[in-house]
């Protein structure tokens, strides 16, 4: 890296660090205008960043800038309870994290589907333990990283389902999530609340009917995940439908890679099958009370304000709880220095929040976080 070089030109720009207050931050120390790109270096080493050239390192200096004032803005508004910093994520605008790391165009889908059913009623709320976390309990699967592609929906969905699995005694298993982004796409059907793009985004419902179709799934250690991390170039699923996916983003794509070459039935996970699914009904006791007796549950979330996310109890900034944009696995919740909080496994690696979790405000409707939840039940 041309550390050298790099030096020179932003000590030529002193004048462009004056709007930059600077604060402390908790990973990093003191940050101000007179060490900030000194920290931006090592942040990108940590983060092992390395830009094209020096028009592109100055232009993401600056975002990076404008972020560490947000994170200490923001970790001013939000009194203590929510930490934000300097995340994998600090390099980007508010609108590039949206566009590169989430799925804004399936809010308007999860807006349409109005055909969703609520069959059982669960409640029997005077029994709601004070606090649970399935994390403890050894069944939920290690935090992974979807890296830049829209295939939350399908970690949260297999995540789930391999929490269910342990919990009914079957010994541990991390399941292919590549085997589904690789396989799975269907167009959307609201009545069956299915959609699925491959790694274009999707809802949990699309991944049960796939898993029941197909006949089960296999392991991460028999068709490991590469599409996120760049390792791969699958094709796209058969089925893919451009209009309803937008266009799929791999061009030069690899038959090798791809779906009909890699999937072997015969490895998959002997006796794992679905069976039912369902919706929680959008009411955080009733939801509490699902978790605690069913166990981990898939959700969505307007995840914008997770940009600068470190530590704590996430109360909404700028997330709305009508544009879901994310899904991740409820897995646990309870109560903080007075504040009710969920606390939620995501899939942007270990390195992401609270060792690749998030708490999040419970009661209040925080992002979202209680409108999209589903559960299933296996064979
Ligand atoms: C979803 O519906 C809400 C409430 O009706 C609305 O405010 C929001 O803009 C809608 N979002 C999309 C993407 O259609
Ligand atoms: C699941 O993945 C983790 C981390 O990658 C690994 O340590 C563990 O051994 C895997 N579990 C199984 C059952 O293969
Ligand atoms: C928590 O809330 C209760 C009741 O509202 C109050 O009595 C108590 O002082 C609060 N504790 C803290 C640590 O804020």
């Amino acid at each position: 890296m041309k550390l050298i070089n790099l030096m020179f030109l932003f000590l030529s720009k002193p004048c462009a660090l004056e709007a930059f207050k600077g604060g402390h931050d908790p990973m990093f120390g003191f940050i101000q205008p007179n060490n900030v790109l000194d920290i931006f270096q090592r942040w990108m080493v940590q983060h092992s960043v390395l830009y094209a050239d020096l028009s592109t390192t100055w232009r993401r200096f600056q975002i990076f800038k404008t972020n560490v004032q947000r994170a200490f803005d923001l970790n001013e508004k939000h009194g203590g309870l929510t930490t934000f910093g300097l995340t994998q994520f600090a390099d980007l605008t508010p609108q590039e994290f949206l566009k590169n790391q989430l799925i804004p165009g399936i809010a308007k889908l999860f807006n349409a589907s109005s055909q969703r059913i609520f069959p059982r009623s669960r409640k029997s709320r005077t029994e709601l333990v004070s606090e649970i976390d399935w994390t403890k309990k050894g069944v939920v699967p290690p935090v992974r990283n979807q890296g830049k592609v829209g295939t939350c929906y399908i970690f949260s969905t297999l995540d789930m389902i391999s929490s269910r699995w342990a919990m009914k005694g079957n010994p541990a298993v991390n399941l292919s999530v590549e085997q589904v982004a690789d396989c799975l796409a269907v167009a959307p059907d609201l009545f069956s609340d299915s959609l699925a793009c491959g790694i274009n985004g999707g809802l949990p419902y699309a991944v049960f009917r796939y898993i029941k179709k197909v006949g089960g799934v296999t392991t991460e250690e028999m068709y490991p995940y590469c599409v996120g991390s760049g390792t791969c170039k699958p094709c796209a699923p058969p089925g893919y439908d451009p209009e309803m996916c937008e266009r799929y983003p791999l061009n030069d794509c690899d038959k090798a890679d791809s779906c009909p070459a890699k999937l072997d039935t015969s490895q998959f996970v002997q006796g794992l099958m679905v069976n039912t699914w369902t919706d929680v009904m959008p009411e955080e006791e009733t939801i509490a009370h699902v978790l605690e007796t069913e166990g981990p549950l898939t959700c969505a979330v307007d995840a914008s304000d997770l940009q600068l996310y470190k530590s704590g109890i996430l109360v909404p900034d700028r997330c709305r709880p009508y544009d879901l944009n994310h899904a991740c696995l409820l897995v646990g919740y309870g109560v903080d220095r007075n504040v009710s909080y969920w606390k939620v496994k995501n899939s942007w690696g270990r390195q992401f929040g609270e060792d690749g979790y998030y708490r999040i405000a419970r009661g209040i409707g925080a992002c979202g976080i209680h409108r999209y939840v589903s559960t299933v039940t296996l064979e």
